[in-house]
């Protein structure tokens, strides 16, 4: 009995083993909203590297940018930071775009531009 007891447990761990590297390595599904202190909308639909393929978007810091005395810095990019860690929820009064304002100036904008992606509130912001 003891040897099967320690092969299932061994098969167990296994399988935990695996799905918890299949979650870490699955695509972000949504922009997390856990940054804002009390969100009114559920979180906008963005499927990170699909969404990135299929907009033809090379450039990580098309969207994770990085400024240096007000210039957007071409060759550099801060995909380590989130958002709002620069971006602050409320305003500031340096000229900065408040969080929402960021998100909403970087993805509905790009939209506007292209012709292509969403542009109205319920198709980001979907009921899950
Ligand atoms: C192109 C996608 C897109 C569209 C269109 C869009 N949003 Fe957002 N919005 C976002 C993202 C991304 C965030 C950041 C956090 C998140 O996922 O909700 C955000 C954040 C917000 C927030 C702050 C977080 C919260 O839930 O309180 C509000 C409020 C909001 N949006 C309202 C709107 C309204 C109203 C419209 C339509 C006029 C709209 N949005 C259209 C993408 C979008
Ligand atoms: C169209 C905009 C956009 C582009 C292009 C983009 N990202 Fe992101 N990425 C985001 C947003 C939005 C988040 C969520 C940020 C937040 O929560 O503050 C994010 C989050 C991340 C995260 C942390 C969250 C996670 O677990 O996935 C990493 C790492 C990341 N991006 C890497 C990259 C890299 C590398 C590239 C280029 C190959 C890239 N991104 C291109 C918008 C973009
Ligand atoms: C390392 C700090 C930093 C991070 C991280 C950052 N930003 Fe910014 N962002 C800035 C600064 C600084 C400016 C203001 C530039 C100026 O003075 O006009 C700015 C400006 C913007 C603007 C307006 C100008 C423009 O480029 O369109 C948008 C929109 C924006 N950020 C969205 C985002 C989004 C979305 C993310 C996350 C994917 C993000 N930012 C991450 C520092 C940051
Ligand atoms: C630099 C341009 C650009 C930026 C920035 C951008 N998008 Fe898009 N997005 C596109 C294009 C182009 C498409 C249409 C792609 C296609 O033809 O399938 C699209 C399509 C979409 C779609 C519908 C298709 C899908 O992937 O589900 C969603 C949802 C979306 N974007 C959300 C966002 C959100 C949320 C952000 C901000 C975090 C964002 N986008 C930022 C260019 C952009």
């Amino acid at each position: 009995m003891k040897p099967f007891v320690t092969v299932l447990l061994a098969v167990a761990c296994g399988v935990l083993w695996s799905t918890t590297t299949l979650l870490a390595q699955e695509d972000m599904r949504t922009v997390p909203n856990d940054v804002f202190m009390a969100p009114q909308r559920p979180p906008a639909v963005f499927v990170h590297d699909e969404h990135n393929t299929a907009a033809g978007i090379d450039e990580c810091n098309r969207c994770h940018h990085v400024y240096r005395d007000g210039q957007l810095v071409e060759d550099e990019s801060s995909e380590d930071y989130r958002c709002s860690d620069c971006h602050a929820e409320t305003d500031t009064d340096d000229g900065m775009p408040a969080l929402m304002d960021a998100f909403h100036g970087n993805c509905k904008q790009c939209h506007l531009e292209k012709g292509k992606g969403p542009i109205m509130c319920g198709e980001c912001h979907q009921r899950p």
